[in-house]
């Protein structure tokens, strides 16, 4: 019992002497550490009668409690010191002028990627995705592009290492996608329909100029059901470049087209007119020429795409379309030059981006 009362002053006074956390933590490890006076106490409860040991251990523990309980009190005190001393001594020069702040930029075909997702998710669609590197059957073959068809030489094909693990060839051959339409395919093979999807992704064709990056971006769109008809692709992309352009009455013309994967194909114009030097998107005004600029290719998704995904074409039909996101981004914000888009300029992004906070078109915008 008195050996506990001794200890429990010699301990106190220690920790009350204790004047930084240095030595207060020796106190504590002298204490309660392994080979502490009160860790040492508490093994000679091994040694003990059980009647002595009834009455010394609840004494134990209450002295290992209160001396823990005055460690952390005297921890807190010593760090509020501490803080009250570094606040005392330490000064802030206000007069000092403030760093200039780096705001950052949304690139603009993130924003045009997001302002497709709200008009497309207003008529009902949803997002897809697939992979860049993608398989000869994918990309080409179950889209109707039959092998050795001139259509593939359409587009300058990045081609891949073969994949010597797969043994169907269409699938061991390697290649970057030209297109999204591949993704078109993985959904349809994937999924039961209906489809009603839209997908956004890079795209890789052997191009260099102020009009074609080895890499670029492309949208599809797929609408798939019992009863869809050329009317609806018509009514569809209608919408969707008047919303996108925000031109009410901006024309629009399909040319028929050849693309394996639809029948019938159409290539898709909007119109435009000269003004002064350059040119604006619109219905000309009178006595002005009407001109047309091709944006997108579209169509009928054909039967042997349908049946390559395993879907009955006599049940099923539906479109599909695929756009350049860098193209109509350029016409929406007068960007010229498309390698531009990928120098990584921050001088280019400070001016053609958009700020986070005020987004036209968007979640966070008006
Ligand atoms: N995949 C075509 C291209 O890249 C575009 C397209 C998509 C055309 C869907 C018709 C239907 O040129």
């Amino acid at each position: 019992m008195s050996d506990i009362n001794t200890l429990k002053t010699e301990l106190t006074n220690a920790i009350e002497a204790a004047n930084d956390l240095k030595a207060l933590d020796d106190v504590r490890v002298s204490a309660l550490g392994k080979k502490g006076a009160v860790t040492a106490l508490m093994k000679t409860l091994g040694g003990m009668s059980p009647e002595e040991r009834q009455e010394q251990g609840p004494l134990l523990n209450a002295l290992k409690d209160e001396i823990a309980a005055l460690i952390s009190a005297q921890e807190t005190a010593l760090k509020k010191q501490e803080l009250d001393q570094r606040l005392s001594s330490e000064t802030i020069d206000i007069t000092l002028t403030a760093r200039p702040e780096q705001a950052g930029k949304i690139h603009p075909l993130s924003q045009t990627i997001d302002e497709l997702i709200s008009i497309f998710g207003a008529m009902g669609f949803s997002v897809a995705e697939g992979p860049d590197i993608e398989d000869d059957w994918h990309n080409f073959t179950a889209l109707n592009f039959p092998p050795g068809h001139p259509a593939r030489e359409m587009q300058d094909t990045f081609f891949l290492p073969e994949d010597e693990s797969e043994t169907d060839p269409e699938r061991a051959k390697k290649l970057l996608r030209t297109h999204t339409s591949s993704v078109q395919i993985r959904h349809m093979e994937e999924g039961e329909p209906p489809f009603k999807t839209i997908c956004f992704g890079r795209t890789y064709r052997s191009d260099w100029d102020m009009t074609h990056t080895p890499m670029f971006h492309q949208m599809e769109c797929l609408y798939i059901d019992k009863n869809v008809t050329m009317a609806h692709l018509k009514g569809c992309l209608t919408d969707f470049v008047r919303a996108f352009f925000k031109i009410d009455d901006l024309p629009v013309q399909f040319r028929p087209s050849f693309f394996p994967f639809v029948e019938p194909g159409a290539e898709v114009d909007i119109g435009y007119y000269k003004q002064g030097e350059g040119i604006k998107l619109g219905k000309a005004p009178e006595g002005q020429e009407q001109k047309w600029m091709e944006i997108l290719g579209a169509g009928m998704v054909h039967s042997n795409v349908l049946k390559n995904c395993g879907i009955d074409p006599e049940q099923y039909q539906g479109f599909a379309f695929g756009c350049g996101i860098e193209r109509i981004t350029m016409l929406k914000y007068g960007i010229p030059d498309l390698r531009t888009f990928f120098e990584s300029d921050t001088r280019w992004l400070d001016h053609y981006g958009f700020s986070p906070l005020n987004r036209p078109n968007s979640a966070t915008g008006q």
